[in-house]
C-alpha cells in the first residue's frame, strides 16, 4: 500500500478518534445519564473544599455550585404565595431591581378553603412558571404547620387545622411547581405552630399526635408530592432543633419515608455543628440571622457546616461519607431543575396567572353568613352603596413577613366595586386606620379614630348597602411572620366601628382579610358575612364577582372559628400549652385539634370547620356503599346524589368524616377521610363516587409504633361542614 495511502488513514482514525473523544461528553454533563450515574461522576471530581462549600450558603439566598465543573449554584427564594423580589447579597432589603414585581397568588389558607386539589394543581404549576422565569433552583414553600391556634402570626401562609385536607391540597401544588424544573421546599418541618419564641421554644407531643395531625402533610408532600426539598423549622422538638433532629430527619424523613432530597435549614436555624452534621441537615442557609431582619454575625465561612465542618473532616471527626451524602443530595437537586434535560422556561407576570390566581381566590372565598339574603348584590339593585374599611384599598400583598411580595398589580376591592357597580353609586370611608408596623412593634395611628367612624356613618347613613372590608393585615402582631396575635379581637376599633354603622343601617356586609379566626361581637347583628383571606394581585376582583352573584361563592373553612378564644384546645390547658413557658410547650391537647376538640368537647364552635355557604342550597342523597363490612386493607366504595335545589348553579364541596364508635384509645368523635367539590347546575343532581380505603381509618398505637384500625362499627358521615352532616351510614370493619 502507497506510504501516502497508509498516511491518510492514519490521520483518518487520529481525527476519527479525536471526534469520538470531544463527543464524550462528561458524565455529570450529559443530560442523557441517569442522574444517579450523573452525580457519581460529578462527586469524583469534586475536591473536599468544593463539597463542603456546597452545604451552605454564599449569600443571603444562595449556595455554592461548582463553578470549575459548570456546575450552578441554588438560588432560594420566597415564598409560598409568589415570587420575592431580589435582594442584596448579604441583606433582607430589596434590591429595587425594575424585573421583579410579581404576581401575587391568594394566601394558602384560601387554596385551602377551595377544597379542590386542581386549584392546588394550577396554583403549584403557575407559581412554578414564576420561579422557573426568575431562574431560581427551590421555591421556599409551600407551609403546611397545622393550625393550632388563632393567634400564630403565621397561619395565613398555611393549609389550616386538618391533617387529611392539608395532605390533599400540598401534594398538587408541589408536583405543579416541580414541573417547572423548580424544587419546591416543604416548610417547616416540624411543629411549627406559632410565632411566640419560635427561635427556642421546645415542643413536647405525643407520638400518637405527632404522627395523626402534625406529620402527615409532610408525609404527602414527600411520599406523593416526591418534594425535591424540605425545610426544617426553628423550634425544637424533644430538646433537638428541627434543622438538625435526628428522630425528624434521619429516622422518620430520611428513612421512613425515603426521602431523596435536601433539607435546607430554616434562616437561622442552625445552633450545632455537631448535630447539623450528623442529624440530617443538607444545606444550612441564614446563620445568626432572624430570618426577618437582623444581619449575619458570622460571615460565611464560619457556619457549621464551612469551616468547622472541614476541619472536622480533616482531623477525623467527621467521616468524608457524611458530607458525600449531602453533596449527592445537592447533586441531585441541581440535576432535577437546572442542569435538568428539557427544563421549561416559565413565564411571568402572564394573563394565565392573573386568571389562575383570581380563580383560585373565587373558589377560595366563604360566605359564612347571609340571613337576609343581602348577598348577591347585582348590578344596578342599589342607588348608593358605601364601601367602607382600610381594607378597602390597603394593600395586602405586602408585609407579613417573608412572604411579602412586590406586586406587577393588585386590584382592592374599591377598586374592583367601582368598577363593578359605577362610580356614581359608590361613596368610600376609611373608617378606621391601623398604625405602622415594624417588627416588633406596632404604633397606633395618627388619624383621629372618632372622626373617621363618623364619617364612614355619615356615608353608611346615605347608602341603601354598606360593604364593609376589615379584618386583621400583614402588621406585626396581625397576621406577620415573628410574632403571634395577642388576642381573636379584631384590631384598630373595628367592632366600635361596625356597632356605629349598624346604628344607621342594618344592611351591611363584612368581609373579613385574614388568616385566622377573629372575633365577632356583632355576628348576631350583621345580616352577611364572608371569609375574605388574603386573595393577591386579583383580589378586588375576586371579591367583586362574588359579592355580586357572577360568582357564586363555593370556600369551606380550613380552619374552625371559635366563639371565644378559651373555648380553642391549645388554650385549654394554661400557658405550658400555649405559648409555653418561654423554653418548652406541651401540647396538651395532643389529638384533639380543631374541630376534633369542638365535636369531642361539645363546644360549638361559632362558625365550624368545612363550614360554608352558596347562593344555592344543596340537598344529599342516601349514603350507599357496596358492602357493610370491610376488612382493614379494603376499600369501601361510597356513593351519594347532590341535588342542586336553589336557583343559580353552585358547587359544593362534601365532605366525608368517618366515626370509631368504639375504640380502645380516644378518638375524635369524627375525621375527615375524603372531600369531593362538585359543580351542578340549578335543579340538577350529581353522582358522588368516592373510595374509602379502610386503612386510613387507623389511629397510630404509640405503644407498638404502628397504625391500627380495630374491628368494629365506624359511621361514616357525609355533610356540608364538619357541623352540618347530612347523611350517615354505619358500616363494620372485620378481622382480615
Ligand atoms: C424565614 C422563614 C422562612 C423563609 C426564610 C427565608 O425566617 O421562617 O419561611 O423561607 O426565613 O426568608
Amino acid at each position: 500500500m502507497k506510504k501516502n495511502s497508509i498516511i491518510s488513514i492514519a490521520l483518518f482514525c487520529v481525527v476519527f478518534c479525536l471526534s469520538q473523544v470531544k463527543a464524550q461528553k462528561e458524565i455529570y454533563l450529559d443530560v442523557n445519564q441517569p442522574i444517579d450515574k450523573r452525580i457519581e461522576n460529578a462527586l469524583s471530581k469534586m475536591t473536599l473544599e468544593e463539597k463542603v462549600a456546597m452545604c451552605h450558603a454564599q449569600s443571603k439566598f444562595s449556595s455554592k455550585g461548582v463553578p470549575r465543573l459548570g456546575i450552578p449554584e441554588v438560588w432560594t427564594d420566597d415564598g409560598p404565595h409568589g415570587l420575592r423580589e431580589e435582594v442584596f447579597w448579604d441583606e433582607w432589603s430589596g434590591a429595587k431591581w425594575t424585573n421583579d414585581s410579581c404576581t401575587a397568588f391568594p394566601a394558602l389558607t384560601c387554596l385551602a378553603a377551595s377544597f379542590n386539589p386542581q386549584m392546588s394543581l394550577l396554583y403549584g404549576k403557575s407559581i412554578g412558571e414564576e420561579a422557573r422565569y426568575r431562574n431560581k433552583t427551590v421555591l421556599l414553600g409551600p407551609g403546611v404547620n397545622i393550625y393550632r391556634t388563632p393567634l400564630n402570626g403565621r397561619n395565613f401562609e398555611y393549609m389550616g387545622e386538618d391533617p387529611y385536607l392539608s395532605s390533599r391540597m400540598v401534594v398538587p401544588y408541589i408536583q405543579g411547581v416541580q414541573q417547572n424544573g423548580v424544587a419546591a421546599c416543604v416548610k417547616h418541618f416540624a411543629l411549627n405552630n406559632q410565632e411566640v419564641n419560635r427561635m427556642t421554644i421546645n415542643v413536647e407531643v405525643s407520638d400518637r399526635a405527632l404522627r395523626e395531625i402534625y406529620l402527615p402533610a409532610f408525609k404527602a408532600a414527600v411520599e406523593e408530592g416526591k418534594a425535591w426539598s424540605i425545610m426544617g423549622s426553628y423550634n425544637q422538638f424533644r430538646g433537638e432543633h428541627c434543622c438538625h433532629n435526628d428522630l425528624l430527619l434521619n429516622k422518620i424523613l430520611k428513612g421512613e419515608w425515603a426521602f431523596d432530597g435536601v433539607v435546607i435549614s430554616d434562616w437561622g436555624g442552625v445552633h450545632n455543628s455537631d448535630q447539623a452534621v450528623n442529624n440530617g441537615l443538607d444545606l444550612e442557609m441564614g446563620t445568626s440571622t432572624n430570618g426577618l431582619t437582623s444581619k449575619a454575625t458570622s460571615t460565611y465561612a464560619e457556619y457549621y457546616l464551612a469551616n468547622p465542618f472541614l476541619k472536622g473532616l480533616k482531623t477525623g471527626k467527621y467521616s468524608e461519607q457524611v458530607l458525600n451524602d449531602k453533596v449527592r443530595r445537592i447533586l441531585k437537586l441541581i440535576f432535577r431543575t437546572t442542569m435538568s434535560a428539557d427544563r421549561p422556561f416559565g413565564k411571568f407576570v402572564s394573563p394565565e396567572h392573573s386568571d389562575a390566581a383570581r380563580q383560585i381566590a373565587e373558589q377560595g372565598i366563604v360566605l359564612l353568613k347571609n340571613n337576609k339574603q343581602l348577598l348577591p348584590v347585582q348590578a344596578g339593585k342599589y342607588k348608593k352603596i358605601a364601601v367602607i374599611g382600610e381594607n378597602a384599598t390597603r394593600s395586602l400583598t405586602i408585609g407579613g413577613g417573608s412572604s411579602s411580595l412586590k406586586v406587577a398589580y393588585e386590584v382592592s376591592p374599591l377598586q374592583a366595586f367601582t368598577t363593578k357597580y359605577g362610580a356614581d353609586h359608590i361613596v368610600y370611608s376609611k373608617g378606621y386606620a391601623s398604625g405602622k408596623s415594624e417588627y416588633g412593634k406596632e404604633a397606633a395611628s395618627k388619624l383621629n379614630a372618632d372622626s373617621l367612624i363618623s364619617a364612614a356613618v355619615e356615608a353608611a347613613k346615605i347608602a341603601d348597602i354598606v360593604l364593609f372590608v376589615g379584618g386583621l393585615n400583614k402588621n406585626h402582631f396581625q397576621d406577620c411572620e415573628g410574632g403571634d396575635r395577642k388576642s381573636m379581637d379584631m384590631p384598630f376599633g373595628q367592632d366600635k366601628l361596625i356597632a356605629a354603622l349598624l346604628t344607621v343601617n342594618k344592611n351591611i356586609v363584612v368581609i373579613l382579610n385574614s388568616g385566622n379566626a377573629v372575633a365577632m361581637p356583632w355576628v348576631n347583628e350583621v345580616p352577611s358575612i364572608i371569609q375574605g383571606w388574603y386573595l393577591g394581585s386579583e383580589a378586588g376582583t375576586a371579591i367583586a364577582n362574588v359579592i355580586s352573584g357572577d360568582v357564586n361563592p363555593s370556600g369551606k373553612l380550613p380552619f374552625s372559628f371559635p366563639k371565644k378564644l378559651e373555648d380553642n384546645a391549645a388554650q385549654s390547658f394554661g400557658k405550658e400549652s400555649y405559648p409555653g413557658d418561654g423554653v418548652n410547650e406541651n401540647y396538651k391537647e395532643d389529638i384533639l385539634v380543631g374541630y376534633r376538640w369542638f365535636d369531642t368537647k361539645k363546644i360549638s364552635p361559632l362558625f365550624a370547620f368545612g363550614h360554608g355557604l352558596s347562593y344555592t342550597t344543596f340537598e344529599y342523597g342516601k349514603l350507599t356503599t357496596d358492602k357493610i363490612s370491610y376488612a382493614s386493607n379494603e376499600t369501601v366504595k361510597l356513593s351519594f346524589t347532590i341535588k342542586n335545589t336553589g336557583k343559580v348553579k353552585g358547587a359544593e364541596a362534601a365532605q366525608v368524616y368517618i366515626s370509631d364508635v368504639k375504640s380502645t384509645v380516644l378518638r375524635p368523635l369524627k375525621e375527615l377521610k375524603a372531600f369531593s367539590k362538585v359543580q351542578i347546575e340549578a335543579g340538577e343532581s350529581k353522582q358522588v363516587e368516592i373510595n374509602l380505603p379502610v386503612k386510613d381509618w387507623a389511629f397510630f398505637n404509640d405503644k407498638t409504633q404502628s397504625w391500627v384500625v380495630e374491628p368494629g362499627k365506624f359511621i361514616i358521615m357525609v355533610g356540608s361542614s364538619s357541623a352540618d352532616i347530612r347523611q350517615t351510614l354505619p358500616v363494620n370493619v372485620i378481622n382480615e
